[in-house]
């Protein structure tokens, strides 16, 4: 397998469409490739032979780390069972039950039943229609829009595209649609009155929310969308005080909350849900990402107690409902998240995930709070990020011409590190396994110092 490296590149130049690529770069050999052979612990190691701290933990979803046999073995087993059956009309399998019951005896208080779908972004798609069928149930059909935040990140399919705030998965595609609207990030570093408060601006952001509910009609809005700790945007916790007063608002005009966990749920935060976390009280939660650890694809909307019974009400007037896919639920996913969810319990995961997400960060401030590019260093649990800036008091951008983002990510990676340059902004972010312990948080502190100080000599005077 090893000697095949040069068949294998031409192939993927040749035939492999890549998600989120330069396309063009890509097919003319001009951008770098990375054939990924096998991985361990917190480290992959590609098919060259090289070997790097996953600091991303891929795509922040290999909470339990690489190489974990209990979870192979348990989909292995499942395969030779009984690798699918479906699960409408009321089917199901055994790891599926097992499973939907673990998630909700984790689940925030007041959640009942879980939907089970593929992707983060599929499972968005099933928020979006159950909101609006909950609303037509109630006689409600007005109220239908969906506010979420610039920034956010919800998936990539039409409407999910629409949720997510980043301009890259907008650009071309006629993006967004109503009845999607966009809210402010809480983003405090980027606040623009540099003098104001945290707390005055979680003021601002709740102000602004409803500022936009009354222009648009209270009765036209149907729920609200958001990341406990915005990710793909910027991995920007909120201001301590943000979600209560954006639920307030929400109260006042019996607005839902969608809490969108497909990064936090399962314990990424130090919590086991982010809703826990921030005293969110949701109707609906996005799962994904850690209920499988990635070993198999599999995302979930957790229903709260209140909307499932609107929902029965619903079948009761309607029938059947209309909404599944034909891998909702695989067994073999199932299994695989079975397995995951015990091991996140038996490694004591989530509690790892507080004590060395504080130590990381705390070793990140340590390395990094005085160097003169750095401008904010921010996270929670094992989300964290390094924002730079050519005027960190001010919060000043770098030409993005610059890339300097991109720059130090490639600089990291060379020291054998692997972290993610975020899409919009200088942002460098970390979502390593959750099993990672002091010694390798040391690694990826000591790889970053010395990526932001090698980029940081190559800049020009006051960039
Ligand atoms: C918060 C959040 N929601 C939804 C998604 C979409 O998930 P997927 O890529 O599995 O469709 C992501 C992906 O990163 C995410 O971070």
């Amino acid at each position: 397998m090893l000697n095949r490296g040069n068949e294998l590149d031409a192939w993927d130049r040749d035939h492999f469409f890549h998600p989120s690529t330069h396309m063009g770069m890509h097919a003319r050999g001009e951008s770098p490739n990375r054939i990924m052979a096998g991985g361990e612990g917190v480290y992959v190691v590609d098919m060259q032979g090289r070997r790097s701290l996953d600091a991303f933990a891929g795509l922040y979803c290999v909470n339990v780390g690489y190489g974990r046999k209990e979870i192979s073995d348990a989909i292995a087993e499942q395969a030779h069972r009984l690798a699918y059956y479906h699960a409408y009309a009321g089917h199901g399998s055994e790891p599926s039950i097992q499973l939907a019951k673990m998630v909700i005896d984790r689940a925030p208080k007041g959640m009942s039943r879980v939907f089970f779908g593929l992707s983060g972004s599929d499972a968005n798609e099933t928020n979006i229609k159950l909101v609006w069928y909950v609303n037509n149930v109630l006689g409600r059909p007005e109220k239908k829009k969906i506010i979420s935040r610039w920034r956010g990140y919800h998936g990539s399919g039409v409407m999910t595209g629409s949720l997510t705030g980043l301009e890259l998965f907008h650009k071309a595609f006629d993006l967004p649609r109503a009845p999607i609207l966009h809210t402010d990030a809480p983003y405090y570093y980027r606040r623009t009155d540099r003098a104001m408060s945290e707390e005055a601006f979680a003021d601002q952001c709740a102000a602004r929310l409803e500022e936009l509910i009354l222009a648009e009609g209270p009765d036209t809005v149907a729920a609200f969308i958001g990341e406990p700790v915005l990710g793909t945007g910027g991995i920007v916790p909120p201001p301590a005080t943000y979600w209560a007063k954006i639920q307030a608002v929400l109260k006042r005009y019996d607005i839902l909350l969608i809490a969108d966990e497909v990064v936090t749920g399962f314990g990424r935060l130090g919590s086991m849900f982010g809703s826990d976390h921030y005293g969110m009280e949701p109707d609906l939660i996005t799962i994904a990402k850690g209920l499988t650890s990635a070993y198999a694809p599999l995302s979930g909307v957790i229903v709260s107690e209140k909307l499932w019974n609107v929902l029965v009400k619903g079948s009761d007037q309607l029938g059947v409902i209309g909404h599944g896919w034909t891998y909702s639920s695989h067994p073999l996913c199932a299994a695989a998240g079975v397995a995951n969810l015990e091991l996140v319990d038996s490694l004591g995961l989530v509690a790892n995930a507080r004590e060395v997400g504080a130590y990381f960060k705390a070793a990140l401030v340590d390395a990094l709070g005085r160097n003169p590019i750095v401008g904010d260093i921010r996270g929670e649990g094992l989300l964290a990020a390094v924002e730079l800036s050519p005027d960190p008091a001010r919060g000043a951008l770098f030409d993005p011409a610059l890339k300097v983002g991109p720059k130090v990510a490639a600089a990291l990676l060379e020291r054998g590190v692997i972290g993610r340059a975020m899409p919009q902004g200088d942002i460098l972010g970390f979502a390593p396994p959750l099993c990672l312990t002091r010694e390798e948080a040391d690694v990826v502190v000591a790889a970053t110092k010395g990526a932001i100080e090698a980029v940081a000599a190559t800049l020009p005077a006051r960039a």
